[in-house]
């Protein structure tokens, strides 16, 4: 008998494979890591830092994972949904209370909001309606792969004017001229990535209606509440639309708001036509998680869930979160004083602005300045403090339109 050793393999599994580039986002990180100069500048991946440049633990979430530590008894699986305890307080948070007690409302915890948008994904995929899903660009460059990898149609279609630093809502609205019924359009909630713009209250009234009157399904992605206007003000335009459409998907994440972002705590929710559609809905969004990753991370989820059970703790949740939109907000004012061409940044939310610069502009602030951003030209404006301000901007105003 032969085991066929002698035999030369005809192909390899994996010798199709081709090369990927790093992710341009997380590649800033290391870039910026490795770069000795004590003056640098780190304005690239989103996350809050305070006027130290730290991005610290929440005052919230110290306190409840001091308690969780004492009290926990028991780390057994839960279940594919997670800590549905934790889903339903957030939904009070996120829809707020008259939405979170829609029985056409499910929700399930998944691995921070990158899992809820890959579970939304799949389920769309697994309707078998093959809808497209409408992405206004520039947006989050994992938007795309995340529904590409579920073999999902994705088009594009323009948001933002550059020239104006300012978001097209027209030329938004002309682009989905070929969307069809049923197709997906996804939507910011707030604070959008990577431009700061957003829609009116007028505006999300327009979409409302013309999502319902096109028959399209809003998916949601409501990662920064919070970080904007504040938490309620975040997220009514979301709240507003899914009380005017009969479908819509709600991919949460509490990365930024609750400053959790290694944790991986996120949450999807999903409105079906009626209660009794929204049963195989969870049924299929359980499966689905299942074999993705079978069960959320616990620790995350049992943390905002002790938070939002506990008045002083949540409050002082609410506190410490103000007091970032603050400090961003201050942040946008300044750098909207010092320069024409930054002035629209003042008036934008959360935590990015798109420079009007190009790349080679980038790569010329990375070297010559030690300013680290993606190549887009997206800046994380908490990544400045008060002090860096005059420099950062005095290193950008070359590569500045003149106003
Ligand atoms: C970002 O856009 O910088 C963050 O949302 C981090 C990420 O996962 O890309």
């Amino acid at each position: 008998m032969t085991l066929g050793l002698d035999r030369p393999l005809a192909t390899a599994l994996f010798d199709s494979l081709d090369r990927q580039p790093p992710d341009a986002l997380l590649a800033v990180i290391g870039l910026h890591r490795a770069d000795p100069r004590p003056d640098k500048i780190d304005v690239g991946v989103g996350v809050y830092r305070d006027a130290a440049g730290a991005t610290p633990v929440m005052r919230a979430v110290k306190a409840a994972e001091a308690r969780l530590l004492a009290g926990q008894d028991s780390k057994s699986y839960l279940g594919a949904e997670g800590d549905q305890r934790y889903t339903d307080l957030l939904a009070t948070v996120a829809l707020g209370d008259t939405l979170a007690a829609d029985p056409r409302i499910t929700g399930i915890q998944t691995p921070g909001g990158t899992g809820a948008l890959r579970l939304a994904a799949e389920l769309i995929a697994r309707s078998g309606k093959a809808p497209t899903i409408w992405i206004g660009t520039p947006t989050w460059p994992n938007h795309g792969p995340i529904f590409r990898e579920a073999d999902l149609t994705v088009r594009t279609h323009a948001y933002f004017d550059t020239a104006c630093s300012d978001l097209d809502f027209d030329t938004f609205v002309a682009g989905l001229a070929e969307a069809r019924t049923g197709d997906v359009l996804l939507l910011h909630g707030c604070c959008h990535n990577p431009t700061g713009t957003g829609f009116s209250t007028e505006q999300w009234q327009t979409l409302a209606t013309l999502t319902a009157a096109r028959g399209l399904i809003p998916l949601i992605d409501l990662a920064y509440q919070g970080l904007g206007r504040g938490l309620d003000e975040d997220a009514a335009g979301m709240r507003g639309m899914l009380a005017a459409v009969p479908e819509a998907l709600v991919a949460y994440s509490c990365d930024k708001n609750f400053a959790l972002y290694r944790e991986r705590v996120g949450a999807l929710w999903v409105q079906a036509a009626t209660p009794a559609a929204a049963i195989p809905v969870r049924e299929t969004m359980l499966v689905l998680a299942r074999s993705l990753w079978s069960m959320p991370p616990d620790h995350g989820a049992a943390v905002v869930r002790l938070i939002l059970e506990d008045a002083e703790f949540a409050l002082d949740w609410r506190a410490e979160l103000a007091e970032m939109c603050a400090r961003i907000n201050d942040l946008r004012a300044a750098l909207g004083r010092a320069h024409p061409a930054l002035a629209p940044i003042a008036g934008q939310q959360g935590l990015f602005a798109l420079l009007p610069i190009d790349r080679d502009a980038v790569a010329t602030l990375r070297t010559l300045h030690g300013i680290y951003m993606p190549d887009a030209g997206r800046i994380n404006i908490a990544g400045l403090r008060v002090d860096t301000v005059a420099p950062f901007v005095a290193a950008l105003t070359p590569h500045l339109p003149h106003c």
